[in-house]
């Protein structure tokens, strides 16, 4: 199975998490302006909230990837109130014709003093168990 994975980040969380997922599953964690060219089975996809939409640098990214080369999307995050980017990310990729896998990986993300240290160690760890999951 060929994985990617690709991240977008404001201020460092979702790359954290990017980097303990792409370590357990043996690709590199790099960020959005890099295309995704060559196929990825599973393209694993960290993104986050902010002032509750998707960035829409996140949102072109998702739309202009080639359903023949990304088999499926794997949505993970840390936003600090809201849960779960899913939705605003399968209404892109419903539109790019990729599929969505109903599991996804969330944990809250520190954010002006609330969410201290999160992602934190846990965090990363549950993120990478996640991600081996995923793989099986
Ligand atoms: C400018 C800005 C706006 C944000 N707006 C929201 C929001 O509307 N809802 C929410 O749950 N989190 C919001 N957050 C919190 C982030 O989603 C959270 O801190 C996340 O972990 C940031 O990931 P990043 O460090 O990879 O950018 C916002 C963060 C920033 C910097």
């Amino acid at each position: 199975m060929t994985v990617a994975v690709r991240y977008y980040t404001k201020t460092g969380n979702t790359r954290r998490l990017a980097e303990a997922i792409a370590k357990a599953v043996n690709a590199e964690a790099l960020p959005i302006s890099v295309p995704v060219d060559e196929r990825a089975d599973i393209l694993f996809l960290g993104n986050s909230y902010y002032a509750f939409t998707i960035d829409p640098e996140v949102r072109d990214f998702v739309r202009s990837l080639d359903k023949d080369k990304v088999g499926r999307i794997v949505n993970f995050g840390s936003a600090a109130m809201l849960n779960s980017t899913y939705r605003k990310v399968k209404a892109e990729a419903d539109k790019a014709g990729i599929p969505m896998d109903e599991r996804e990986f969330h944990c809250k993300g520190e954010f002006k003093g609330i969410h201290k240290g999160r992602p934190n160690e846990e965090d990363l760890k549950a993120a990478a168990a996640f991600a081996r999951k995923i793989m099986e």
